[in-house]
């Protein structure tokens, strides 16, 4: 398969990791935060999968230019200074500064693809994540869209989302011959939804719950389409941007 979908990290080997361009996408909210971070400026992520590794980690780096953001239930770790809202990465608050960031699924499923190049993917940042896909094809390298999930589970807000890189990726071909069930699965979501990020997004499980914790324009902020423009790797732990050809 040329290009395989899978619903959650679990289970994945590094086997099946190794050598292919890698997309994780956790549009709600940790992939979406990643783009409004580094399109205002930061100067890297560090995802870690825990709150005490991340508070380590701070005191190595033992620097004013370190922030400790992420949630646990979707709300704020104490004592960090930001949590996992894309609309609190402002420029104020993020330029020139190195961010570790904890979350409850996307920073894990990042770390679970550690031996790839990994490009975090969003409606945010689309259209240049499905230029990297079609480079990718186009230099016979093989792609691995790996969703976040919530919780081990299926999440219909990340596949619709890979859905959506995949459609765009192959552009107006058929990709059916190329693409796992789980591709084709996040394919049929594109044709129910359409073109309406917001359905699928305010519809899933993630959704609702951001909604009732008064998240609900941020539900709206990881709606829209290349709303942060940026496409960022993470390679050696860090989440940098990729540098752009001239
Ligand atoms: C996650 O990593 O589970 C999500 O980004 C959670 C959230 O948005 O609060």
């Amino acid at each position: 398969m040329r290009v395989e979908v899978t619903f959650t990290p679990a289970g994945l080997s590094q086997a099946e990791v190794h050598g292919r361009v890698v997309f994780v996408i956790d549009i709600l909210r940790a992939t979406t935060v990643m783009c409004a971070a580094m399109s205002h400026g930061a100067k890297a992520i560090i995802p870690v999968s825990s709150t005490e590794e991340a508070l380590r980690l701070a005191q190595t780096l033992g620097s004013t230019d370190v922030l400790l953001a992420g949630e646990r239930n979707c709300t704020r770790i104490p004592g960090f200074h930001l949590g996992n809202s894309p609309l609190e990465m402002t420029e104020s608050a993020v330029r020139g500064k190195t961010i570790i960031l904890t979350t409850t699924n996307g920073t894990s499923a990042l770390l679970a693809c550690h031996t790839a190049t990994v490009y975090p993917a969003a409606a945010a940042n689309l259209s240049l994540a499905a230029e990297r896909g079609r480079e990718a094809l186009e230099g016979d390298q093989s792609i691995l869209i790996v969703c976040a999930g919530r919780n081990g589970d299926f999440a219909l807000d990340d596949a619709y989302c890979a859905g959506r890189l995949t459609a765009a990726i192959f552009g107006s071909t058929k990709p059916r011959h190329e693409l796992n069930d789980a591709g084709l699965a996040s394919l049929d979501l594109v044709r129910r939804y359409g073109d309406r990020w917001e359905r699928p997004l305010a519809y899933s499980r993630s959704g609702r719950e951001l909604v009732k914790l008064g998240f609900r324009a941020d539900v709206r902020d990881a709606a829209r389409l290349d709303g942060y423009p940026v496409l960022a790797q993470f390679h050696e732990r860090r989440v940098t941007l990729v540098p752009v050809h001239a």
